[in-house]
């Protein structure tokens, strides 16, 4: 049994294996409905159970169908609707309880310490759905749709450029350093990666790059991603952080700077106008809706994983 909370807790060959398994099912149940099981139906008996602090629309929809085509049922549950560390039940208490119905739990949250405590009281495993801290479902899915595209991501240069230092940009340094990709990260230096990450990232010898210069961030790049200039509960001057980051734009001059036959990704929800133009993500370089579908993929393996 095991947590999937941080790209960084695993090994790389622990992601290799979580990567290839969701490319082989993927690739096996070609011609099924979408939510039909696949043949060995691994999950069989099982439930999820999952727990969104925050909306969202990908991580419900993909982890739902992704437990069907595992051959087992999944239960959303509303914080508001259930006793969950607000006075009446401790958190801890919740999760033991959880532990007696379900097998694994997967966790959006506002507090990436909510995700440690609750792992630390469950006797299943946890997922982590996106904290605060980092969203590790999500990169991996963008380095399957990376890989079904250009081949191994490998050696190959990945630009980011806006918010250097949110959920997504945290996880993909951490992927940069299992994956042995070169990160570069184009940001203004008051949204630049944050000291802890950064430390890891030299520990961990990560190729990384982060520069002021949009366009030194994206020359000869496989690959350029963005994120919403403002996250969910990012508790900034929205207007004031979107004035500073209006230069990080990925739009059709950028990504001329990048190889010809580089491709655009963003996890979405996208801001339109903002963060990347619509030419751009609606444009034939934008594998953004791969990217969505191949969240069903890898979260099929990130539970068939934790579960051994
Ligand atoms: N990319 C992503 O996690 O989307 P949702 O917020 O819709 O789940
Ligand atoms: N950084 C974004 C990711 C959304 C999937 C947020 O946390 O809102």
């Amino acid at each position: 049994m095991k947590n999937f909370i941080n790209i960084s807790d695993c090994s790389s060959s622990e992601l290799r294996t979580i990567i290839e398994e969701a490319k082989k099912r993927k690739k096996n149940r070609s011609g099924l409905n979408k939510s039909a099981p696949d043949i060995d139906k691994p999950f069989e008996g099982k439930s999820m159970a999952m727990i969104f602090e925050k909306p969202s629309t990908r991580t419900r929809m993909s982890f739902d169908i992704a437990v069907k085509q595992l051959g087992g049922t999944s239960i959303v549950l509303n914080p508001e609707g259930i006793h969950y560390g607000k006075g009446d039940e401790t958190l801890k208490d919740t999760a033991k309880v959880l532990t007696e119905y379900v097998d694994i739990v997967m966790l959006r949250t506002a507090s990436h310490k909510n995700l440690e405590e609750f792992g630390k009281h469950l006797g299943i495993p946890i997922i982590n759905g996106l904290s605060d801290k980092s969203h590790p479902c999500q990169i991996m899915s963008d380095i399957m749709t990376f890989e079904e595209t250009k081949g191994s991501i490998t050696g190959k240069i990945i630009s980011w450029l806006g918010d250097g230092d949110n959920n997504m940009s945290n996880s993909l340094i951490e992927a940069a350093g299992k994956f042995g990709f070169h990160l570069k990260i184009g940001c203004p230096n008051k949204y630049m990666p944050n000291k802890k990450i950064l430390s890891w990232a030299k520990k961990n010898k990560v190729n990384l790059l982060v520069t002021k210069k949009p366009e030194e961030a994206v020359k000869d790049s496989d690959c350029i991603m963005t994120d919403k200039w403002v996250s969910m509960n990012d508790k900034v001057n929205k207007k004031v952080k979107k004035k500073n980051l209006k230069n990080y734009q990925v739009n059709e001059r950028l990504m001329q700077k990048a190889k010809s036959d580089a491709i655009f990704m963003h996890c979405l929800p996208v801001g339109r106008g903002e963060e990347v133009t619509d030419n751009v993500i609606d444009g034939e370089q934008s594998v953004v809706w791969r990217q969505a579908l191949n969240r069903v993929h890898v979260q099929k393996s990130i539970i068939n994983w934790c579960l051994d």
